[in-house]
């Protein structure tokens, strides 16, 4: 398929997991892909993965002067920006009894307001009636996540800004999309301790009989959603979980 013919993706957590497969699968479709990451080394490694068209970006999303930046510097290099994706984020346990303002700090400035701040950006260059927003949410966001309490609020917080600005913008014809993965093999969940004595039958709810999922599921999702075929998706709730939680 080549549904990326000539359109200049903006993406975020390009450097590993989705991110990284999110950039080999829409340059392989023919976009230009504009990659941000901190992780310099990560998003020279998807560099060699991508065959196509890929600048790597090293920006913080935390630090809005650096968004900035970053989106001004997309716009230089791809000449306009078609589409927004935005996979950074971070994920952290976080058992209710020792949770930190640090902890709901940092998780919300990571995920919600990098997140935010992309958006309010890319919207300078985004054009009407086909700019498209896809934003990594997760099944966090509407289901019981134990121990993740600050992750899921933060996620929350993702799939509730997203629905928001899908209906703020929706006049202008640019479509916003949350998309909810279930669990998926990355570092970010391989890197993931449980605090002792955690009860792991809580967990049961939130896998799928299928097994994890592999960023490449979620980047085919995330190209579905970014595409002319998503044409009509806007303001939903993409949940991509193997059925986990039916
Ligand atoms: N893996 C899962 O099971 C799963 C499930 C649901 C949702 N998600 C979401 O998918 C997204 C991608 O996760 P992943 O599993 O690919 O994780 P990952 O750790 O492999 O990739 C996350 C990327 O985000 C980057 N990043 C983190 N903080 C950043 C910052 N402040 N500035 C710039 N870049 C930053 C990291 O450097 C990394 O490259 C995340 O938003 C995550 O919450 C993942």
């Amino acid at each position: 398929m080549n549904r990326f013919e000539g359109v200049k993706v903006l993406l975020t957590g390009a450097a590993s997991g989705i991110g990284r497969a999110t950039a080999v699968r829409l340059a392989a479709e023919g976009a230009h892909v504009f990659g941000v990451d901190r992780d310099e080394r990560g998003l020279a490694e998807t560099g060699r993965l991508v065959r196509g068209a890929y600048v790597p970006h090293v920006a913080d999303v935390t630090d809005e002067r650096a968004v900035v930046a970053a989106v001004d510097a997309a716009a230089a290099a791809l000449g306009r920006i078609d589409v927004l994706v935005n996979v950074a984020g971070i994920q952290r346990t976080t058992p209710i009894e020792s949770l930190t303002v640090a902890d709901l700090t940092l998780l919300f400035s990571v995920n919600l307001v990098g997140t935010a701040l992309f958006c309010r950006e890319a919207l300078r260059h985004l054009p009407d009636r086909t700019g498209v927003i896809v934003n990594v949410a997760s099944i966090a966001a509407t289901q019981g996540n134990p121990y993740m309490t600050a992750y899921a609020a933060s996620k929350g917080a993702v799939l509730a800004f997203s629905l928001s600005l899908a209906a703020e913008v929706v006049g202008r014809g640019i479509r916003v999309v949350p998309i909810s993965p279930g669990t998926v093999t990355t570092p970010l969940t391989r890197d993931i301790e449980f605090p002792e004595g955690a009860d792991l039958r809580y967990f049961g709810r939130i896998r799928s009989l299928l097994g994890s999922g592999a960023p490449e599921q979620i980047a085919a999702a995330i190209a579905f959603a970014a595409s002319s075929d998503g044409g009509y998706l806007t303001g939903a709730n993409l949940r991509v979980d193997g059925g986990s939680g039916t």
